[in-house]
């Protein structure tokens, strides 16, 4: 192309092309690009203010500009198919000295961490472990578990329906609210001795807060023999605190209602934020720290699986796996486990 020395834009021309020469990467281009092209580029420009010069100006001017324009845009789009082509120059070339690019390793989730942590525990101790379904009937999420339809125990358990009006064979079913309906469908299978725990997900019509989830894990326990007392609850479930939280942790249990066990015990373990001295933020500060829910299994729920309640005995116990993490890592919202945030859960890889 044939530029005349001083004509409209020939200034630009040159100091562009110099810039030109300098290009060594991609990114360089792009920028290049913009900046001369681009809406605000300084050829855009160039072009823009023809319509301020002197009429008889404009028809050569319009022309250089228009040269100019094009004599960049070919240049610019050589440069491209160099690089794409990847015969750029040296800079673009693949550089054998760069360090390789890291995998990103994953981890698992601090509800596995902890739920493996837990089956651990218990199947030190003899137990075995099973799973249960998550959709359930009412007669293994309430009734067989001694809440008949319409008790008010049931208020303890705000529950997800599944709609079932569309088949009048179904039974009612729903998001199973504890992972107690599966003591019964071992029961039913197997005669005894049981030992066993049950962990898994859970689900409740609950408004989020930073104690509640509508949807968290649990992990059930449940022994069934001749002659097993409370004496067995309260050893077994000590040595589990102390696993779990320390061996110079203490286990008290005190009275508490669940319609499946007679007696009920609510477990709470002395506070170990305690131990380090001030005031205390985790236990409140009353000293202890509640972790399950426990008891005798009720003679009803042993009749109703046709175990003799003069013969077999056994205990049962249930704990948030959520809670238990919380409580051992000091995680002082629920919610933090299923929002997803990287920051959060590759602290427990
Ligand atoms: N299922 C109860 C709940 O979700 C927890 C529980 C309490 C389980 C006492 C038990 C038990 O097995 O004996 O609130």
């Amino acid at each position: 192309m044939d530029f005349q020395k001083d004509s409209y834009g020939d200034e630009l021309r040159l100091k562009a092309i110099e810039k030109f020469d300098l290009i060594s990467d991609l990114e360089q281009l792009e920028q290049f690009k913009t900046e001369l092209l681009g809406r605000k580029g300084s050829v855009t420009e160039l072009i823009k203010n023809i319509s301020t010069l002197p009429s008889d100006e404009k028809k050569d001017a319009g022309k250089n500009a228009n040269l100019i324009k094009i004599f960049f845009q070919e240049l610019i789009q050589e440069k491209y198919e160099q690089y794409q082509s990847n015969d750029g120059d040296s800079h673009q070339s693949i550089d054998l000295s760069l360090p390789g690019r890291r995998r990103f390793r994953g981890s698992f989730h601090p509800t596995t961490v902890v739920l493996r942590e837990i089956s651990r525990v218990f199947t030190e101790m003899g137990f075995d472990s099973a799973e249960g379904p998550e959709v359930e009937l009412d007669e293994y999420n309430f009734q067989k578990l001694n809440i008949p339809l319409d008790h008010p125990a049931r208020d303890m358990w705000n529950t997800l329906w599944v709609d079932t009006t569309n088949d009048s064979n179904l039974k009612p079913l729903l998001m199973r609210t504890h992972t107690s309906p599966m003591q019964i469908r071992l029961m039913e299978k197997q005669t005894p001795p049981i030992r066993i725990i049950v962990p898994g997900k859970t689900y409740r019509y609950e408004a989020t807060d930073a104690t509640h989830e509508w949807q968290f894990c649990q992990v059930e326990g449940l022994v069934i023999d001749k002659g097993i007392t409370f004496a067995h609850l309260k050893s077994t479930l000590e040595e589990f605190a102390q696993k779990m939280f320390g061996q110079k942790r203490k286990a008290r249990f005190r009275c508490d209602f669940f319609p499946f066990v007679e007696p009920g015990a609510e477990v709470s373990i002395d506070c170990f934020k305690c131990d380090e001295g001030g005031v205390c933020n985790v236990c409140g500060p009353s000293g202890w720290i509640e972790i399950m829910g426990a008891g005798m299994v009720h003679p009803e729920v042993l009749k109703g699986v046709g175990y003799d309640p003069e013969v077999y005995s056994g205990f049962a116990f249930g704990m948030g796996a959520e809670r238990i993490s919380m409580l051992k890592n000091g995680i002082d919202d629920v919610r933090l486990f299923y929002s997803n945030d990287l920051r959060f859960l590759k602290q427990f890889s």
